[in-house]
């Protein structure tokens, strides 16, 4: 058995030690293991090298990617998934592992329609790929987010200001909600739940009448502002069409429109790739670990098509067509009411 790993899309923690899961249980049942490089690219590109035990050893605390990633879209290069076909078949691939999100995943589900044999692995620090109730890297980047939280607050405090704090987030509202409920944001901004700055400006004014002279808010990047009108800028739309969330700059936008409104002093942190980068959390290097595990032991057994997955702290594994028809996983309203509780 010869198994072809690859991670895809956006870089987040725990992809190593999901690779060094892959990679030691395959060793254990004598497979052979290649590492991709950069995604889909490498596939098309033929770009693989045979992976042994010292290429996993001393990776697991490692942030990103060692095999490296990319956004390649095969449908947008020519002959994209043809090339792929060529090469499974000149290296004698028989089983493919993708780890990613659901652009990543939908990729994979069109080469077993094609019937290449895969097993899936789901990552995002978004969290919002269906069927399973944690992805490999939310944890971690909400880690980052809490103790960000941590810190705005004794600056926010001191100088009686108001901070958004803008997170990433495309669909869905996982990391802020998250991030907010742990790091105890005065308010939550999430792409399910329509945003009315209005509304906020009423809540900040009610928290000054009772002497709270600062206040923490938290906005996905992805959450719909009726303001926010996108160029049309091809270079803002990435190959699985998605627009750059970064250039849409929605915490600034609602850090002038609070300032405006209210005429609290207001600042804005941008979070970005921090929340991706650096080692992966306890949770995360368990979960990647089990995940890895138990992809192996589904081609042991043939079963392809499936998507490993973690469901009420069990592993288990899922068809992947129908978790992706699941994704975006949104997130729970009641969890997001919960959170208002401490506004
Ligand atoms: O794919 C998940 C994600 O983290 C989104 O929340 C974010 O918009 C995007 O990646 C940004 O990724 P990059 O800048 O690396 O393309």
């Amino acid at each position: 058995m010869r198994i072809g790993i690859l991670t895809g899309g956006g870089d987040c923690q725990g992809l190593n030690a999901a690779i060094r899961a892959v990679v030691r249980k395959s060793l254990d049942y004598n497979f052979e293991v290649y590492g991709i490089q950069r995604g889909w690219l490498g596939l098309i590109e033929d770009q693989m090298e045979k992976m042994t035990l010292s290429s996993v050893s001393g990776i697991l605390p490692l942030g990103g990617t060692i095999l490296g990633t990319s956004r390649t879209n095969p449908a947008k290069i020519e002959n994209g998934y043809e090339k792929i076909e060529e090469v499974i078949k000149k290296r004698n691939i028989d089983a493919l592992i993708p780890i990613g999100g659901d652009d990543t995943l939908g990729v994979c589900l069109k080469l077993l329609e094609k019937n290449i044999p895969a097993v899936a692995i789901p990552k995002t620090m978004d969290n919002d790929v269906g069927f399973t109730d944690y992805c490999i890297g939310f944890d971690s980047a909400v880690s980052i987010v809490t103790d960000a939280l941590d810190k705005l607050h004794t600056t926010a405090h001191s100088h009686h200001r108001v901070i958004i704090v803008e997170v990433m987030g495309r669909d869905t509202g996982w990391v802020a909600l998250y991030g907010g409920l742990a790091g105890g944001a005065d308010w939550i901004m999430i792409p399910e739940v329509p945003a009315d700055v209005q509304e906020v400006c009423e809540h900040l004014n009610r928290r000054r009448s009772l002497g709270k002279d600062f206040s923490i808010i938290i906005a996905a990047e992805g959450v719909a502002l009726q303001e926010v009108i996108l160029e049309d800028d091809c270079d803002s739309i990435d190959a699985f069409g998605h627009v750059r969330l970064d250039r849409r700059n929605v915490g600034q936008i609602i850090g002038k429109q609070i300032e405006k409104i209210t005429g609290y002093e207001t600042r804005v942190t941008i979070l970005g790739h921090l929340q991706r980068g650096g080692s992966p959390s306890v949770f995360d290097r368990i979960l990647a670990t089990r995940l890895g595990i138990e992809a192996v032991k589904l081609i042991k057994y043939g079963q392809y098509g499936k998507m490993t997955a973690f469901q009420g702290n069990q592993i288990t594994s899922v068809n992947l067509a129908e978790a992706l028809k699941a994704s975006p996983k949104k997130v729970s309203i009641e969890l997001y009411q919960l959170a208002q509780m401490f506004y």
